[in-house]
């Protein structure tokens, strides 16, 4: 009566033992894919170790939010605004700020198309204080208004050689404005556009140094993720934050693991019931 009192607990011990790890299995199995995915960092040239909200290359759109697409062309990690596409030349997630430079400016301040800078409002803020816009005037009727010029070269556009003028807000050559065909603002920080007032040719440098953007996602959430053992995305379904576990996603935080522990409790029973049989 005593053994098969017993001989039954192992058996059901076992067989719960058997029933759990083929669960943990099979949810293994189906969930892997989003947490595995995004636990890559994005990596392309100088900038690596870029997660959420960044998502592109080897990481899938849910393991960020949109509006953090970054590409990497030639080893250069791009990201696109509505009609801009810049560089990213720095990201700290702790500040949360972005540089970027204009990739239409990049080699020289000569593009092929005029076009304003606008960033992604709803995503980025330019950061509140330390940025100039830097206008810059092209083909411009001078006139007789020749006695106070700001700094100017020349570009070929299209096979046609323009002239160039450009200034900060500081020095102010707004009168330039209307007799120009058009012109293009570009923020620089206050530093370069004082470098540039000193030195007017490193025009071509000073867009080379960038930009920081603020961006707008909170951190908060996805610490706490991380904190819980899980990686940080986004159901573009519902829009809301999703924390992706080694079992499956979460809307906020990773729990303990109770199927798991039902496994070790099993396994510790059935040793027990085991040893006490002999
Ligand atoms: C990226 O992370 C690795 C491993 O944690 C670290 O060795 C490396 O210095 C990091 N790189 C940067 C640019 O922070
Ligand atoms: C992550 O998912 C993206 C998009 O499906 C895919 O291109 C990429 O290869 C995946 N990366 C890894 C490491 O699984
Ligand atoms: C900046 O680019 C312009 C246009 O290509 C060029 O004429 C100028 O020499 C460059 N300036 C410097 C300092 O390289
Ligand atoms: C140069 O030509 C391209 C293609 O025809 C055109 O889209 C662009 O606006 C032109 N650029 C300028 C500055 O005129
Ligand atoms: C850029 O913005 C300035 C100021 O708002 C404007 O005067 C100029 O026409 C714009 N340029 C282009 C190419 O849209
Ligand atoms: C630069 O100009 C843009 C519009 O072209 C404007 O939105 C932005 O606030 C300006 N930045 C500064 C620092 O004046
Ligand atoms: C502005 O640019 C200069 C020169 O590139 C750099 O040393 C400085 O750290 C920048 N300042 C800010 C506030 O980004
Ligand atoms: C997003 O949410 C929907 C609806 O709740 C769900 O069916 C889907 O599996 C979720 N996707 C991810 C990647 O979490």
């Amino acid at each position: 009566m005593q053994s098969t009192c017993f001989s039954s607990i192992f058996l059901s011990s076992l067989l719960i033992c058997l029933f759990t790890s083929i669960n943990l299995q099979t949810s293994f199995c189906v969930e892997d894919l989003w947490y595995s995915n995004c636990s890559q960092t994005f990596k392309c040239g100088s900038i690596e170790n870029v997660s959420y909200p960044f998502w592109g290359v080897n990481r899938a759109d849910y393991c960020g939010q949109p509006g953090f697409k970054l590409d990497c062309q030639d080893d250069v990690p791009k990201i696109m605004m509505l009609q801009n596409t810049f560089r990213v030349l720095g990201i700290n997630p702790e500040q949360q700020i972005l540089k970027v430079a204009r990739d239409d400016y990049w080699k020289d301040i000569c593009p092929a198309e005029f076009i304003n800078t606008t960033i992604d409002s709803t995503h980025f803020s330019y950061v509140s204080s330390g940025l100039q816009n830097l206008t810059i005037y092209y083909d411009c009727y001078l006139g007789s208004n020749t006695y106070y010029l700001p700094p100017s070269l020349n570009c070929i556009i299209n096979t046609t050689t323009i002239n160039v003028l450009y200034a900060t807000i500081t020095s102010s050559y707004d009168p330039f404005l209307g007799e120009c065909i058009s012109n293009v603002q570009i923020p620089i920080n206050e530093t370069a556009a004082q470098t540039l007032y000193e030195n007017p040719m490193m025009v071509n440098d000073t867009l080379k140094a960038g930009f920081d953007l603020q961006w707008k996602i909170g951190g908060d959430q996805c610490n706490r993720c991380l904190n819980s053992g899980g990686v940080c995305g986004y159901n573009r379904t519902t829009t809301q934050f999703t924390c992706f576990c080694q079992d499956q996603p979460w809307s906020s935080t990773c729990p303990p693991r109770p199927g798991l522990s039902l496994f070790f409790l099993a396994t510790l029973h059935s040793f027990l019931v085991l040893v006490s049989t002999l």
